[in-house]
């Protein structure tokens, strides 16, 4: 055996204000998997996460909730570690940002970085809400575009016409939280130098074997320029005052990667482990940070600075993944494929997940998809239909036949020792984040174990009592193979793994037992292990998750005020349709549009509607929507707007289109 590895490994933290989603879970199974296979390899390793507790979103959403922030996060939490927990993602610590620990290591950090140079102060001016009393961060201001003169977007971009500008750009700028006109006001902050680590993080980038997906987008941000990074927020704020700033605290982002090393901090406290052998630069420890590909940036320029610049040891690699999607598009709520871990749990069995997830990922920076019928196909062909089945084909006669012991010998030893010998490429694939290729790898010896049983065909033999010699060693054959399969899943399965080993009779398999068998031995009694999935339950998950999304607690951006009233005459100038789509597509270099083409009765329209993000073009054809057809038609980037489309979309996330109930015919006038 190997030499054993002293391995700390984070997945990104959540925050503190939402549930988790099958999104999160991609990279949680694909973190658990990968340290239960260290584990089970034999190597030390310390799986460490937290709740992401701080920032503004947070404390609205407490403040909104008539809860101190306290309160909320110790709520969330709760629910975060029983998700957890009921997928079997089993960290050695689960702790909040929100800690002495994680206040002393962030303190710590700072002041090392302030006295080594790396922190400067300047006067920034930024939106402030009179009424509310605070600074507002981009999001929490809506204006009208200044590019397209759409009303009602971000303080950042344009949903519309994909404009991204500054919130002193946004024409008629209105705070989302109270209505009012934000002020500019001038407020000193603080700035981590990261241009002063170029060198090192060249450096660092080289010889940490990240993946080539991301060093190309380090290029492009090296390319760009490395900027000095805004770490302060002015109080009111839900965090950790800075030490020396009275009335400022640190950014969000700036202790949540900190509280990867408090969360191991704690551990250490906990469990009498060298939190210093680990952290301390030229430690033989390996540090790995699983995360996904939009937070990118803090992991691989801010944070392996900030280490360094505080004189801490530098992450060994950061492992990073795509996003999910759900039969092939975003998840959205009003197609019910925003799926939270708990409604998953309602109706299906954790581990179909963790295998379908396995089954799809890769080292790679690529998104993955969950394509609903492959999953049930895949887990009912896989785990039933090809693993399981090998155990219930020979377990039910080596107990009736031979009182659940196992023959001394085996029937087919080659057959064996080929299937023991591919340990060590499926070993390979699991270090190697490939875990779609050891699935397909173990799938592959499954197969190669079931035309083995249906050619020697021991329900033959059973019949004939001079044969049952052989069926014994047959069976055995089976059972063996059975064993060595769910060694090899265990670390994607270990709910059935467990249940596996109890009917095996065997300690805990380790992944060294590969190269030995269970001998002369007796085992239980069989019981399925797992069943196929009932579609029926696929179908109730999603329709709960529709039913979630209009029951989804208003977010901390309040709707819009009622506007002036207007006349029946006023009303009467908007001219709205009935409109049927006849195509749909998508808009290269758009984040948000999709281009329709509309019949509206008289004529034809194209318009440019911000849906995206709630509708795939190719299920729009056919559907009816509303628009304004008397609306000037508007220039935008990509093409001329010939009218709106109507939709809703408010303080939740998502958009909805208004459509005519059937019946309508296109041309009809909206009144
Ligand atoms: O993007 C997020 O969800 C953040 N809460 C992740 C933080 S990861 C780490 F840096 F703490
Ligand atoms: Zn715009």
């Amino acid at each position: 055996m190997n030499t054993a590895r002293r391995i700390l490994v984070t997945s990104a933290l959540p925050y503190a204000n939402g549930p988790i989603h099958l999104g999160h879970l991609v990279e949680y199974i694909q973190t658990d998997v990968w340290v239960r296979f260290q584990k089970m390899s034999g190597h030390e390793c310390h799986y460490v996460c937290a709740d992401d507790a701080h920032g503004t979103p947070i404390m609205l959403r407490a403040e909104q909730e008539g809860l101190t922030p306290e309160q909320l996060i110790a709520r969330i939490g709760a629910e975060h570690r029983a998700d957890f927990a009921d997928f079997s993602i089993e960290f050695d610590n689960y702790y909040s940002t929100h800690s002495p620990e994680n206040r002393a290591i962030s303190s710590l950090i700072y002041t090392r970085l302030r006295d080594a140079g790396h922190i400067t102060r300047r006067a920034i001016r930024q939106a402030y809400d009179p009424v509310k009393e605070m600074f507002l961060p981009d999001r929490f201001i809506k204006g009208t575009c200044p590019r397209c003169g759409a009303k009602d977007q971000y303080g950042d971009n344009c949903e519309v016409c994909g404009a991204t500008y500054a919130p002193t750009d946004l024409l008629d700028p209105r705070s989302a939280l109270t209505g009012a006109v934000p002020e500019q006001r001038e407020s000193e902050h603080l700035f981590f130098r990261l241009g002063h680590f170029e060198p090192l993080l060249r450096t660092w980038i080289a010889e940490s074997a990240l993946h080539a997906g991301v060093v190309n987008k380090l290029q492009e941000w090296f390319d760009a320029g490395l900027q000095d990074w805004d770490i302060s927020r002015d109080s009111p704020y839900f965090g950790f005052e800075i030490p020396d700033a009275p009335g400022k605290y640190f950014y969000v982002w700036l202790d949540a990667p900190i509280g990867y090393l408090a969360s191991f901090r704690n551990l250490c406290d906990r469990k009498g482990l060298d939190f210093d052998e680990y952290c301390r630069p030229g430690s033989d420890t390996e540090l790995y940070h699983f995360i996904g590909k939009d937070i990118m940036y803090f992991h691989t320029l801010f944070w392996p600075a900030m280490l360094k610049g505080a004189g801490f040891r530098l992450p060994t690699s950061v492992y990073v993944h795509g996003f999910l999607t759900v039969d092939g598009q975003k998840m959205s709520k009003s197609r019910g494929t925003f799926i939270t871990a708990r409604t998953y749990l309602q109706h299906l069995h954790p581990e179909y997940l963790r295998y379908y997830f396995a089954a799809k990922l890769s080292a790679g920076i690529d998104d993955l998809d969950l394509n609903l019928e492959d999953f049930q196909n895949r887990v009912n062909a896989d785990l039933v239909g090809k693993v399981v089945n090998i155990a219930s084909r020979c377990a039910g006669f080596i107990t009736k036949l031979f009182d659940g012991e196992l023959a001394a010998q085996v029937d087919d030893p080659a057959l064996l020792v080929a299937l023991q010998a591919a340990g060590d490429s499926i070993a390979g694939a699991y270090a190697a984040r490939e875990y779609a290729r050891a699935m397909r790898e173990i799938m592959g010896l499954a197969d190669r174990a079931n035309q083995y049983i249906d050619h020697r065909k021991p329900w033959v033999m059973a019949k004939d009592p001079t044969q049952h010699a052989t069926l014994h060693a047959v069976c055995t054959t089976g059972i063996e193979i059975f064993r060595l399969l769910v060694l090899y899943l265990k670390p994607v399965l270990p709910l059935m793994s467990a249940e596996a080993e109890a009917f095996l009779g065997c300690a805990p398999l380790v992944w060294n037992d590969h190269t030995r068998g269970l001998g002369h031995h007796r085992i239980n009694t069989f019981k399925p292990l797992m069943n196929r999935i009932d579609p029926a339950k696929v179908t109730a998950m999603i329709e709960d998750s529709k039913q979630g999304a209009t029951a989804v607690i208003p977010t901390t951006v309040v709707c819009d005020p009622i506007a002036p009233q207007i006349s029946i005459e006023d009303f009467a100038k908007i001219d709205l349709r009935v409109a049927r789509v006849i195509a749909a597509a998508h808009v290269e270099g758009a984040d948000k549009l999709v281009q329709l083409t509309l019949d509206i009765g008289q004529e034809t329209r194209q318009v440019f509607a911000g849906i995206k993000s709630a509708y795939e073009p190719a299920q729009l054809v056919g559907r009816q929507v509303v628009i304004v057809a008397n609306l000037a038609p508007r220039k935008m980037r990509f093409g001329i707007s010939e009218g709106m489309v109507l939709a809703a979309s408010g303080d939740s996330p998502g958009v909805f289109l208004i459509g005519a109930d059937d019946g309508a015919t296109p041309g009809m006038r909206v009144k």
